[in-house]
């Protein structure tokens, strides 16, 4: 049955979840392994691809859902170690066009350890980033049910805004948009700390090049941009181009998807409390009324109880 749990949202696609669960894994072998931002990046990011066929995976997922994978292992108890989850950064029809092969975007995790200051290597994403074509690698899944494009996909309009690896599931969903004719308008809005980390800034910048409804807007946080002095998160993007951001926010039919940072949202609900008129903003938001008028104050925490995103805004946020 297709999700119709969200009334006054679009019909979502019935979904296919957990074909694969740890204890019962499928066996996928990795076809492409490449690191996907410009230049010399200050982090380790790659674009993975995983042949699936064989799996209960192939054919059954789709973009904005997300896959599973065990580092391997046990933990310190002698566990296996816990699935990590990460976002299907390939279309729904796969890398190969045929749902057999899915990729994803990983982040090596590096960094000092809170504590002792020695070297913290995150397990699962090193472990991804490490295999090579040909591995072997246990995949889970398919996840999600909620983060996807709707069934009548051209009835609408959207506005993606990611941070980091967010990036993953809007490559896919947008490959999905323009495999035919596309939307009306689709925006996307990428933040990275740097111009060297933008992942597949090469696809988005032709697919922009090649259709006039879509937007590509960088928000890079610690360097200048052409049109800024000053770091920009993405939600600064609303405010440097409010115009088109308000109209495309005004129209009946259009979608927000958030993926990224955890604590990405409030930023971007405050941005558009600021700029949007009550009735715009209400499309998309319900706030409190005691809430309303201090929008500076908003904090995370609220959410879902004085701020609550409406069924045209979708959030994915780790
Ligand atoms: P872990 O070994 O699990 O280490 C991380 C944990 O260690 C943290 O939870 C934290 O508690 C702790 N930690 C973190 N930093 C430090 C530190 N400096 N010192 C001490 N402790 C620390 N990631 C991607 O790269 N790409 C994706 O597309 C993606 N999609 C996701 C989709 C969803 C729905 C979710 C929930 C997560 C997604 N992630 C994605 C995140 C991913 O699941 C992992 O959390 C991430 O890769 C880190 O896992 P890890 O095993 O490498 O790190
Ligand atoms: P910064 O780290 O400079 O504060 P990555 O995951 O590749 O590090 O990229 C995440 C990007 O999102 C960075 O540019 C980071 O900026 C930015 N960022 C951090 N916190 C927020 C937030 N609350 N809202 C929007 N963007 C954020």
């Amino acid at each position: 049955m297709p999700d119709t749990s969200r009334a006054d949202g679009p019909e979502l696609p019935e979904v296919q979840m957990h074909l694969h669960t740890p204890g019962d894994g499928g066996i996928g072998i990795v076809t492409q392994n490449d690191v996907c931002t410009p230049k010399k990046a200050a982090g380790f990011v790659r674009h993975l691809a995983i042949d699936v066929s064989g799996t209960r995976l192939a054919g059954n997922f789709r973009s904005g859902q997300s896959f599973g994978v065990c580092p391997p292992g046990t933990d310190d108890k002698g566990r296996p170690h816990q699935q990590r989850l990460y976002s299907i950064a390939s279309p729904t029809r796969g890398e190969d066009g045929k749902g057999n092969v899915l990729s994803t975007t990983v982040k090596r995790l590096i960094d000092e350890h809170w504590d002792t200051h020695g070297l913290f290597t995150g397990l699962a994403s090193n472990y991804l980033c490490d295999l090579n074509v040909g591995d072997e690698v246990e995949v889970f899944g398919p996840n999600g049910k909620r983060f996807l494009l709707p069934v009548n996909q051209d009835d609408y309009n959207y506005l993606f805004i990611a941070t980091g690896t967010g990036i993953a599931p809007f490559r896919g969903m947008l490959m999905d948009l323009y495999e035919h004719r596309g939307p009306e308008s689709a925006a996307l809005l990428m933040g990275t700390p740097y111009a060297t980390e933008l992942m597949y800034h090469d696809q988005f910048t032709l697919l922009e090049r090649e259709n006039k409804s879509f937007t590509y807007l960088t928000a890079l946080s610690r360097e200048r941009q052409k049109d800024c002095e000053q770091g920009l998160y993405v939600q600064d993007r609303l405010e440097t181009h409010r115009e088109p951001m308000t109209e495309v926010l005004s129209r009946p039919n259009t979608l927000i998807y958030i993926c990224g940072l955890v604590g990405m949202e409030i930023g971007i609900f405050q941005q558009m409390a600021r700029m949007l008129p009550e009735p715009i903003l209400s499309q998309y938001l319900g706030i409190d009324e005691e809430v309303r008028g201090d929008v500076d104050s908003w904090t995370r925490k609220m959410l879902h109880r004085q701020i609550k995103p409406t069924r045209r805004v979708f959030v994915e946020v780790y």
